[in-house]
Parts: C-alpha cells; sequence; structure tokens
C-alpha cells in the first residue's frame, strides 16, 4: 500500500525562528520517515508583499538551508521551490473559477492583511488562500502540518477539494487534515515581549541562525515584572512566556528549580534568563553550524532543489493529468 502524503510549506520572508521550528518544521522532520513526505518554500506566495528580486531569493537560499540544517533529508523528503513547480499555477488558476469573492473575502487572514496594509490589497492576496489549496491538493496530500494561525488556510484547502470533487463528481482529491507528529494540539511559541506569539513580523522572534550573543541580548531584554509576593501565585503572561520558553528548550530538573524558586517567591529573573539563553544556545547552535556550512555549499543545494521539483513534478502532473481531464481541457495535437 502506498503511504499517505504530507504537504507543508514556509513562505520565505526571513530567517527560521523558534517559532517556526517549534510550531512547524520539527513535525516536518518526525514525519518524513514515516510518510511520502512533499516540504517546499512558498515563494510565489511571498510577492503578496513584493520582496525586491535579491531578497526574494536570498530569502529562499536561507529557508533552503534552514529545512536542512533541522533535519528535513532530501533522500526521504522531497524538498522543493514553489516557483520550480508549474503545474502548481495551472491548477491555482482552474480552482480561481470556483472561489468566491464573498468567501474569499471573510477570510479572517485576508481581513488582518487589508486592515494592516490597506494601500496593499491586491488579488494574490485574496487568493491566497486558493493558491495554499492548490499546493495542498496536487499532491492529494492527507496531511498538512502547520501551526495554529494556518488553521482556516486549511479549511478553505478542504472546501475547495470537496468543491472540485463535487463539480465533476470525482473523488481525485482527499480531505486534507491537519497534523502534529505527537498527536497533540499544535504548540505557539510565545514571544520575549510580554505577550502574543514569537513572530518574524512580530520583530520579537530568536531565529536560529542568531549567535550566542544575539541569543544572549534578547533574552536578557526580555519582559519581566517586580517578582511574585505571594507563594504559589499564578503567572502573569510574560512570566508564563519565559516558563513556556524553557519548558520547550531546558531539561526539566532545570524547569523544576526555577518554579519552585517562583513559587517562593525567591526567582532572580537575571538568573533565570541566563539559564534560558544557555539552554536556547546549546539547541541552536548545532543548527546554527550547519545553516553556515549548507550555505557554503552551492552545489548541494542545487542538487537538493532540483531532485525535489523532479519529485514534486512527477506527483505533480499526474494528478494534473486527471484534473485536465475531469475539466474537458482535451488537446487537439
Ligand atoms: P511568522 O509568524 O514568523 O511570519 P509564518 O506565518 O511564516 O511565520 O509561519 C510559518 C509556519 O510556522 C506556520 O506553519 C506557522 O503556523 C508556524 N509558526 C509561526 N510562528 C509560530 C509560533 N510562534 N508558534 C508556533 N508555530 C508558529
Ligand atoms: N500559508 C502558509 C504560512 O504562511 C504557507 C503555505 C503556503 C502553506 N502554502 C501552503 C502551508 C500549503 C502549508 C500548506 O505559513
Amino acid at each position: 500500500m502506498s503511504k499517505q502524503v504530507v504537504l507543508s510549506g514556509i513562505r520565505p520572508t526571513g530567517n527560521l525562528h523558534l517559532g517556526n521550528y517549534f510550531g512547524a518544521v520539527r513535525n516536518f522532520v518526525a514525519m518524513q520517515d514515516n510518510y511520502r513526505c512533499y516540504f517546499f518554500i512558498a515563494d510565489i506566495h511571498s510577492l503578496t508583499t513584493h520582496p525586491t528580486p535579491e531578497n526574494l531569493h536570498g530569502s529562499v537560499r536561507q529557508v533552503l538551508a534552514e529545512y536542512l540544517a533541522c533535519g528535513i533529508d532530501p533522500d526521504k523528503a522531497a524538498i522543493y521551490i514553489q516557483s520550480d513547480l508549474t503545474e502548481t499555477l495551472e491548477l491555482y488558476t482552474y480552482l480561481n473559477m470556483n472561489a468566491y469573492l464573498g468567501e474569499l473575502e471573510r477570510t479572517t487572514s485576508f481581513k488582518d492583511k487589508a486592515r494592516k496594509n490597506p494601500d496593499n490589497v491586491n488579488a494574490g492576496l485574496l487568493t491566497y488562500p486558493v493558491l495554499m489549496a492548490a499546493d495542498i491538493i496536487i499532491h492529494r496530500a492527507n496531511y498538512v502540518p502547520v501551526g495554529k494561525d494556518q488553521e482556516q488556510n486549511l479549511e478553505m484547502a478542504v472546501k475547495f477539494a470537496a468543491r472540485f470533487n463535487r463539480m465533476y463528481g470525482a473523488e481525485l482529491f482527499p480531505k486534507p487534515g491537519p497534523f502534529t507528529y505527537d498527536g497533540k494540539d499544535p504548540i505557539k511559541v510565545p514571544g520575549l515581549d510580554g505577550s502574543g506569539k514569537m513572530g518574524k513580523s512580530e520583530g520579537n522572534a530568536i531565529n536560529l541562525i542568531d549567535t550566542p550573543e544575539d541569543i544572549r541580548k534578547k533574552v536578557m531584554r526580555a519582559v519581566t515584572d517586580s517578582g511574585p509576593t505571594t507563594p504559589n501565585q499564578q503567572k502573569p503572561e510574560p512570566i508564563q512566556n519565559l516558563f513556556t520558553l524553557m519548558n520547550i528548550v531546558s531539561k526539566s530538573d532545570v524547569i523544576a528549580f526555577f518554579d519552585d524558586k517562583y513559587n517562593n517567591c525567591r526567582i532572580r529573573y537575571g538568573d533565570m534568563k541566563k539559564q534560558l539563553a544557555e539552554d536556547i544556545i546549546a539547541f541552536t547552535a548545532p543548527i546554527r553550524e550547519r545553516i553556515v556550512s549548507i550555505l557554503a555549499d552551492e552545489a548541494f543545494m542545487a542538487r537538493v532543489a532540483r531532485e525535489g521539483a523532479e519529485k514534486a513534478r512527477e506527483s505533480a502532473s499526474a494528478t494534473m493529468k486527471e484534473v485536465r481531464k475531469l475539466i474537458g481541457i482535451r488537446r487537439f495535437f
């Protein structure tokens, strides 16, 4: 029996950070042994914000090196660049004919982005979920490992896939579902600025490529408070966020030590931050080293991108053959 299919991607809009790693890429790595996996770099999606050509290419290279440095194995999974698989754009066009203005305008991320950048409400932004659906269903993916913020986009993909099947009386596309490797809810990695998630646009991210000095500086600047005054009191958000990060990167005895100090009102945030910074560095340092050496190996990156595109094309062209047949697009020659 053929393996079930997994697909996911990240837009190349900067360096990968701890949120991307623990929310998404860690799941990719965990899944590659047991599923037929496609992991791609969503460079076309990133065009909605008009990067310069140099920035675009530089970010694609960076994310490719970072995927590999995190442990995505090109011999197990297909790693490709979205723009190398032009079949996706053909499917996107067909899906657009059955995607309606009302449903696209109601999408939360569209509304958010339109509100934040009222001068750049372009058609690509409006149809972002259609392109994302094309990415997913072109491989007839069963699972899509993404963080919580992508839930609505995934629901739209489910809708567009079912609509196509219904419209053409076919069972071509399976229903793509969310996935985390441990079966738990997707985690949300907090930022260090007191509230909310870690994110590129939030400007609060610790990147995998950050140097130890960068990381120490960022962690030492994290928002805290004047300390607990009663034993076992509930932790306010900025403090809980520090503990959440510690839960992700530190050993359990270290976490228990600071938790105990907090509960006895004897915590020194400076000590906790120093420890947290060192534990983050211990985690990121080997990844950082690998990113640097992969970036220096053009030939390796070129081979990965080429082989990934070939594997992706094999799967996508089989789907597109069926799609064209169903729609009635038949060649005369
Ligand atoms: P950013 O928020 O930095 O722009 P993206 O929106 O490009 O990141 O997200 C890429 C992937 O990483 C998505 O699957 C998203 O759900 C996940 N992700 C991003 N930030 C976090 C976070 N703080 N915690 C968990 N997952 C995250
Ligand atoms: N929208 C996703 C993000 O911002 C990136 C993405 C594009 C994606 N196409 C996808 C994720 C298909 C999963 C599947 O992170």
